[in-house]
């Protein structure tokens, strides 16, 4: 088969693909610049600039690098018809579910707090507060939540998570689902970990009405994408304290603008969007699986429900 490889690439990571695709794949061709268009029998694809999937009559497969494909489905010339598989990769829930503790223990721990006090040469000591007593709400309960949910609830948390649907029991999780189960939760939720994916569904859903229906003081946790977060909002929310403290890892506009306020407020931890990078080692061979079952007809892995948006 011929096989193209799209996407935005930091500097040499186009490379580094290209090459592990290249030894996972090797009786298939690469065609990185579509040079052989008409030809192109699936796309591996890690968010490319919009058009570039457009004009391929052979197509039979887009093969995400990424988890989310909020970016891919935005782009109004992608091909009708065309299954899209995406990165669903047990290293990359892994490295998410390290990054959503980290966050949580964090916050019930105040080092956050502390590390201010370093900045300030300030020694005091703050109340310390137990894992069990302490509410994480997970929103989303997909690949990255439920591994998120399932680490909280081993590090003794008291762990509910939220889907659209409902969802398989999970050891030590309080499930809900729906308006009214989010309606439920929101109240005994100390801290909000966001693991939606942007739909038109989830857009702006960390919001004043959200906030306002958390207990004074709670803290969110947004590890999914940036237009779930309406901005203005959350600085209302900190201001007030209805929030104590925000950990971002993803924005409306990446990078984020250095003159951006979120960089500077003492409540807001932001990180570059690391949370949960694809993996380069175990990802290569989740994408070869995917064409070589295409290639063999056989049933494709991961695929996105485009009505769904997800
Ligand atoms: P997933 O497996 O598709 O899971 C999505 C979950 O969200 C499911 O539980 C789904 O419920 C729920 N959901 C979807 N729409 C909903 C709605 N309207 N109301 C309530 N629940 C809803 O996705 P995933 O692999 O866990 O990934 C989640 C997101 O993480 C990605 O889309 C991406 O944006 C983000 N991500 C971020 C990074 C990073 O580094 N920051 C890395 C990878 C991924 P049902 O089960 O009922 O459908
Ligand atoms: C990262 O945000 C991804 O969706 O893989």
């Amino acid at each position: 088969m011929n096989l193209l490889l799209a996407g935005t690439w930091d500097p040499g990571e186009e490379d580094a693909w290209a090459q592990a695709l290249r030894a996972a794949l090797p009786n298939h061709r690469f065609v990185q610049r579509r040079e052989h268009a008409p030809s192109i029998d699936a796309a591996i694809v890690a968010n490319p600039p919009p058009g570039s999937l457009q004009g391929l009559p052979s197509l039979r497969l887009i093969q995400s690098l990424w988890a989310g494909v909020d970016r891919l489905l935005g782009d109004a010339t992608l091909p009708a018809g065309v299954p899209i598989a995406r990165m669903v990769d047990p290293a990359m829930n892994a490295a998410m579910a390290e990054t959503a503790l980290w966050a949580v223990l964090s916050l019930q721990r105040d080092f956050f707090r502390y590390a201010a006090q370093q900045r300030e040469r300030r020694w005091q000591v703050l109340p310390q507060r137990r894992a069990d007593e302490w509410s994480v709400l997970v929103l989303g309960c997909g690949q990255m939540g439920r591994g998120a949910a399932r680490r909280l609830v081993q590090m003794g948390y008291r762990v509910a998570a939220w889907s659209r649907s409902a969802a398989a029991a999970e050891a030590g999780v309080a499930m809900h689902h729906g308006a009214g189960g989010l309606a439920a939760a929101l109240p005994r939720t100390d801290v909000l970990v966001n693991l939606l994916p942007l739909t038109d569904e989830t857009r702006g859903i960390l919001g004043a009405p959200l906030f306002d229906a958390l207990p004074a003081g709670a803290a969110i946790v947004n590890l999914a994408r940036g237009a779930h977060l309406v901005e203005a909002d959350l600085l209302a929310a900190l201001d007030r304290g209805q929030l104590s403290h925000a950990v971002l890892d993803v924005f409306a506009q990446e990078p984020l603008p250095s003159s951006h306020a979120f960089w500077s407020h003492p409540r807001i931890t932001v990180l570059p969007h690391a949370a949960a990078q694809t993996d380069l080692r175990s990802a290569a061979r989740i994408a070869a699986d995917n064409i070589e079952a295409l290639a063999a007809g056989r049933p494709l892995a991961n695929l996105v429900d485009r009505g769904r948006g997800y």
